[in-house]
């Protein structure tokens, strides 16, 4: 009898990410790396000593399943201060161990095998991942790079249209986008409300760069959209609000029946997180609004400095109306794709960035193999070596390609 294989089905189509491999090459080339979306420094003093106090204070057991009174209290007065988006904290909040197993969750809660979910690319990589593990199917729909007619990354509205179906269960929104940094508008999301009205499909809307948002663009919480309000789960998190990725405390938020449904799957993928951070992101979560306005400053200041960089060694970047990356065009350095090229800066430049195209379905896989994303969560010293580095040598590997 030949053995059984190992891997699931399931699981047999993911390979090692392509975060493990730029990393493993940035380690090994000494390589500045601004390919991994986190930032080289910390959260706030105050919600660390939160959390330290509350270890202390002996909140060291399971929380509630649907997350610590406290910590909904604040998801929910959180949700007023910035949005005005009015949350009962008991029936429509769940906290979940970060953004990524809420993702999963809303899959599992919502959609059925054979179901299909539109997805615009490039994705969060967990999108695709959480989608194969319930059995449904993703319809893909690029986003279009800025042109002659559009200031901001933009959507074809027929492509969308063409994408909806009889089978269509879920939409996956995220604004801010990763990795484009496109903000979605109120019209783009009324157009995308009326369609999933249309359909009876619900939203996931992934809304974790919340904060990170560069004026004149500005977050508009998709469930305060009147048609999405009663069809959208909202999905955030800690770790990018309060530069605390590793601490992995996320939540969704959702009309109640909705809430429901993810709940049902929560309690049985982790049930609870962590319940020391939770009391500690509760403080977070009502700090000063001098607190985002200041995390809002710090960013447009890296934003400007990894953008000039970039373009001082020659690339084109499109400059992002919100998230932590930068999309740059590497069309002209005559590789054979992103990867190539990526690889490349990694180990000749010194540089690492992350190849987009493994944000895109097979179909429109080549549309992301124009571009690299560079990560600019990072601190001032980290992005001016990349920059030095990249104008040391990408001009001359531009000429020597022309
Ligand atoms: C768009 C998007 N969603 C979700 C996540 C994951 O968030 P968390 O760390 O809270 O799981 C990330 C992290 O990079 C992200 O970029």
């Amino acid at each position: 009898m030949s053995p059984r294989p190992v891997l699931s089905q399931r699981v047999a189509r993911f390979g090692t990410t392509v975060f493990s491999e730029f990393s493993a090459l940035a380690l090994k080339h000494q390589a500045v790396n601004l390919g991994q979306g986190f930032p080289d420094f910390d959260g706030p003093d105050d919600v660390k000593l939160a959390a330290w106090e509350a270890i202390q204070d002996g909140i060291n057991q399971y929380a509630p399943g649907v997350g610590a009174k406290v910590l909904r209290d604040a998801i929910a007065e959180h949700s007023e201060r910035f949005y005005g988006h009015r949350v009962d904290p008991d029936t429509m909040v769940s906290v979940t161990s970060g953004a990524t197993e809420a993702i999963l969750d809303v899959l599992l809660g919502l959609v059925d095998p054979g179901d299909e979910v539109v997805v615009f690319e490039p994705f969060y990589d967990s999108y695709d991942a959480s989608i194969a593990f319930v059995g449904a199917t993703p319809r893909y729909v690029p986003l279009r790079p800025p042109d002659a007619e559009h200031t901001a990354w933009w959507f074809d509205r027929d492509e969308v249209k063409a994408a909806f179906g009889p089978r269509t269960r879920l939409l996956i929104l995220n604004t801010p986008h990763n990795p484009t940094g496109k903000v979605f508008t109120l019209e783009e999301l009324e157009f995308l409300g009326n369609l999933c009205a249309e359909h009876d499909a619900k939203v996931l809307s992934d809304e974790v760069y919340e904060h990170i948002v560069f004026a004149p663009a500005r977050h508009i919480r998709a469930a305060t959209v009147p048609v999405l309000a009663d069809r959208t789960v909202t999905v955030s998190s800690a770790g990018k609000s309060f530069s605390l990725t590793g601490w992995k405390i996320g939540w969704i938020i959702a009309p109640p029946p909705l809430r429901d449904a993810v709940q049902r799957a929560h309690q049985f993928v982790t049930f609870a997180t962590a319940s020391p951070f939770q009391v500690a992101m509760a403080a977070g979560l009502r700090m000063p609004d001098e607190y985002f306005q200041e995390l809002t400053a710090l960013y447009t200041e890296k934003r400007e400095r990894l953008l000039t960089g970039l373009r001082a060694a020659g690339l084109t970047a499109f400059a992002p109306e919100g998230s932590y990356f930068i999309l740059a065009d590497i069309s002209g350095y005559g590789f054979e794709d992103d990867v190539a090229f990526c690889r490349h800066l990694v180990t000749q430049v010194g540089v690492a960035a992350i190849p987009p195209s493994v944000f895109y379905g097979p179909e429109h896989r080549h549309l992301g193999q124009r571009f690299a994303r560079f990560a600019f969560c990072k601190t001032e010293g980290v992005l001016d070596e990349a920059a030095r580095r990249l104008r040391a040598k990408l001009p001359a590997l531009a000429a020597a390609k022309r």
